[in-house]
């Protein structure tokens, strides 16, 4: 069995429903049901047996104590995090509460259960902590894209919520011998990513006829991965990794956001054209520029393909397509969110 936790937001809950598809493993999911996070993404794993879903917070070391203690996993998955950068811009608290704080009483219940094992289970069991490229700061036009090796500089108040915690968990390796891996992937999307993110928010947006909002000039770039690769990334790190070390996981598609909203808006006036005629790039909307906005992001994924042998299934053509297909296709699951909280949300951002 395996302890995956923050399993019913955007990526965990990709990573559940993979899992339980190829393996015959039982998942605990441990989430604590934020605003991100959605019980409707696991509405096909609801009545299976192997899937237990516990409400509860990553800080609370006692719950998680209990449930180890219960449960004897193999492995934890730690996919928990306060994750939208604009959310940290206008309240980091709850950012260093989870990645931070929550991490340290996770690392701290999770350290307290290994040292009970007996030797063999101690020497089966994992702690892989899911990260980011943003712990590395921001990267002008010409410069190499991040590797294993370059130096952290967050710039957000997210991205330095998810270095600490970052730190936190190489340092229970280093002085514990906790077995650690850790995880840094670029940008995220596919189905069940929370349409407050550039993806899902212009596809929503696009079909409602309201503005596609686009930062600055449009021009920072971002390196893209169909979510679907990131979880057999981190699948097989899980399996393959070596303890102590981290790999970058990346798709080599870097875009522009401006290129990224274009394609979108492509697909859209061909899968499902608009009443007038026009195209949906007409409803683009430059906006204010994020605070602090970092210019690019482009992971050098080597590392994970050398040693590991992992590589993308998708490009961002095939992927895009599937995710515009998803979303027209799940549009009750986006009608289900974009009410109350989110639209709260909406008017604070882009008001
Ligand atoms: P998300 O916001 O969609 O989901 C986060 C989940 O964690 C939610 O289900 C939420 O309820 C849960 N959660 C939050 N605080 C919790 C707590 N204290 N205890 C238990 N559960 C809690 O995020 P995501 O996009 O799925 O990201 C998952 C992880 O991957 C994060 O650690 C993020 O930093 C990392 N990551 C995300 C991306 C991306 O593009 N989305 C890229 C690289 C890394
Ligand atoms: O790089 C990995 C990170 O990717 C993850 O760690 C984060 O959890 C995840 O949220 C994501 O962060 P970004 O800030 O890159 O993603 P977001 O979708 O918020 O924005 C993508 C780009 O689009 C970014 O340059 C900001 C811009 N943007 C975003 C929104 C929401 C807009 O231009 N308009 C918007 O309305």
């Amino acid at each position: 069995m395996i302890l995956v936790t923050g399993g019913a937001g955007f990526i965990g809950s990709n990573f559940v429903l993979d899992w339980l598809d190829k393996l015959d493993e039982p998942v605990i999911n441990l989430d604590k049901l934020t605003y991100a996070g959605n019980l409707d993404n696991l509405k096909t794993v609801a009545d299976n047996k192997k899937h237990i879903f516990v409400k509860g917070d990553i800080g609370d070391f006692e719950l998680v104590s209990k449930l180890l203690a219960e449960h004897k996993p193999r492995a934890v998955l730690n996919f928990a995090a306060e994750s939208h950068v604009d959310r940290s811009i206008h309240g980091p608290e709850d950012f260093i509460q989870t990645n931070v704080v929550g991490t340290f009483h996770l690392l701290e219940a999770v350290r307290a259960y290994w040292r009970g094992l007996d030797d063999e289970e101690k020497a089966a069991f994992k702690f892989l902590h899911v990260s980011t490229d943003e712990v590395y700061g921001t990267l002008e036009k010409n410069d190499p894209p991040f590797n294993e090796r370059n130096r952290y500089e967050p710039n957000s108040p997210y991205s330095a919520s998810k270095a600490a915690s970052d730190h936190l968990v190489r340092a229970y390796h280093h002085t514990y011998g906790l077995p650690v891996l850790t995880t840094n992937c670029s940008n995220n999307y596919g189905p069940y990513h929370f349409p407050e993110k550039l993806i899902p928010l212009v596809i929503h947006n696009a079909l409602n006829g309201k503005p596609l909002p686009i930062y600055g000039d449009g021009q920072q770039i971002r390196d893209w991965l169909f979510v679907k690769d990131h979880c057999t990334a981190i699948r097989r790190v899980l399996s393959a990794g070596r303890l102590g070390e981290t790999y970058n996981v990346g798709g080599w598609n870097e875009k522009p956001n401006l290129e990224v909203v274009h394609t979108i808006c492509d697909i859209l006036d061909e899968l499902q054209p608009r009443a007038d005629g026009q195209s949906y790039k007409s409803q683009i909307t430059f906006v204010k520029d994020r605070p602090g906005h970092d210019r690019r992001y482009a992971i050098d994924a080597t590392k994970l393909e050398k040693e590991l042998g992992w590589k993308p299934a998708e490009t961002f053509e095939t992927g895009i397509r599937k995710t515009v297909q998803w979303y027209l296709d799940n549009q009750a699951w986006v009608e289900n969110i974009t009410s109350g909280q989110y639209l709260k949300w909406v008017e604070k951002q882009y008001q």
